[in-house]
């Protein structure tokens, strides 16, 4: 019987077992028990990539002078949010890099316009105050999406010259205080990552007492001081996001769109191996380009014939899209 307890040693162990089909099994009726057949979709609106953070793997880092900056305006904001509702999205991911062109009150004004369609709204805009995460949720956000990235500080370090681990941790913890369902995450296969981060990892989750986790793959952008690295494991992914859903049985797991990305396969796969969400983009086609935090092939369809398309492909699998 494929067992893992909540410790590091038991967690390196699992990670490195030759066989790992019994583990996604114990993942996959953990995910049954406890989320059904249902998968959630998620809207994502790219909304601006400009960043004033330098971080090693990203590609819309501040450091990258050969990216086309961009920043929708509150208006066309409000206008796609109002769309993916009408076209049957029950929650929007409003997703930037750090940028303090969007003060509290203008962020705040979008949520509130927003929240007046009644979709759920997951803010992705980095580290701010306590005070700004505080005037979002009364202004209506629902959700809060920071990954830890990685539980390794001084890897943390080396990836992250604008931060530190310990404040990211602080902002994950306001944001539960404040009442936000809180989504934290980590990328697989960084360089320096050992089987020990990625099990020290998953611990963070539960010590932060998330609701979600999105873990993905690192992927080397060309235009990063990473660019010659190694590409994360899909395989490795897998097994991380797996043990994730034993060990946080209730926590909602995407199948990351980076996953996806290095393996078409996946897409398929994780749903049987633990994961319940998936994510749409509806950034405009015309805008998407410019967000490449990873090279991508992803193409963008209209923001209903995504959701359309989206549906039946989860329908094939034999599950409910909601
Ligand atoms: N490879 C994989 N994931 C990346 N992210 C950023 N850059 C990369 C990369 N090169 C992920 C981070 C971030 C999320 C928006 O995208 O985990 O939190």
């Amino acid at each position: 019987m494929a067992e893992v307890r909540a410790d590091l040693k038991s967690i390196v162990a699992a990670l490195k077992k030759d066989d790992f089909t019994e583990m996604f099994m114990l993942a996959d009726e953990v995910r049954e028990r406890k989320k059904g057949e249902v998968i959630n979709i998620r809207a994502i609106l790219e909304f601006s990539n400009y960043c004033k953070r330098q971080c090693a793997y990203c590609g819309i880092n501040a450091k990258n002078k050969s990216v086309k900056r961009y920043r929708m305006q509150p208006k066309e904001i409000v206008k796609i949010a109002n769309e993916t509702a009408k076209a049957g999205y029950k929650t929007v991911v409003l997703q930037s890099g750090e940028d303090v062109y969007y003060t509290k009150e203008i962020l705040g004004e979008i949520v509130k316009e927003i929240k007046k369609t009644g979709i759920y709204i997951t803010l992705s805009c980095g580290e701010r105050s306590f005070e700004d995460y505080e005037y979002l949720k009364n202004c209506g956000a629902d959700r809060y999406l920071l990954k830890h990235e990685t539980s390794n500080e001084e890897l943390y370090s080396k990836l992250h010259p604008c931060g530190t681990l310990k404040n990211r941790i602080e902002c994950l913890k306001n944001l539960k205080k404040l009442g936000y369902e809180t989504g934290s995450g980590f990328m697989v296969g960084l360089p320096g990552q050992t089987f020990e981060t990625i099990a020290n990892d998953i611990l963070l989750l539960k010590e932060i007492g998330c609701e979600m986790a999105g873990i993905g793959p690192f992927i080397p952008h060309p235009k990063t001081p990473l660019k010659s690295e190694k590409q994360g494991s899909a395989e490795l992914t897998q097994r991380a996001l797996a043990l994730t859903r034993i060990l946080l049985p209730d926590i909602n797991l995407p199948a990351t769109t980076a996953l996806c990305v290095i393996n078409p396969q996946s897409r398929q796969d994780v749903f049987d191996r633990g994961a319940n969400v998936v994510m749409v983009k509806v950034t405009p086609e015309e805008l998407s380009p410019f967000y490449e935090i990873y090279p991508t092939n992803i193409r963008v369809l209209d923001i209903r014939a995504g959701r359309k398309d989206i549906e039946n492909k989860i329908r094939d699998l034999g599950k409910i899209p909601v």
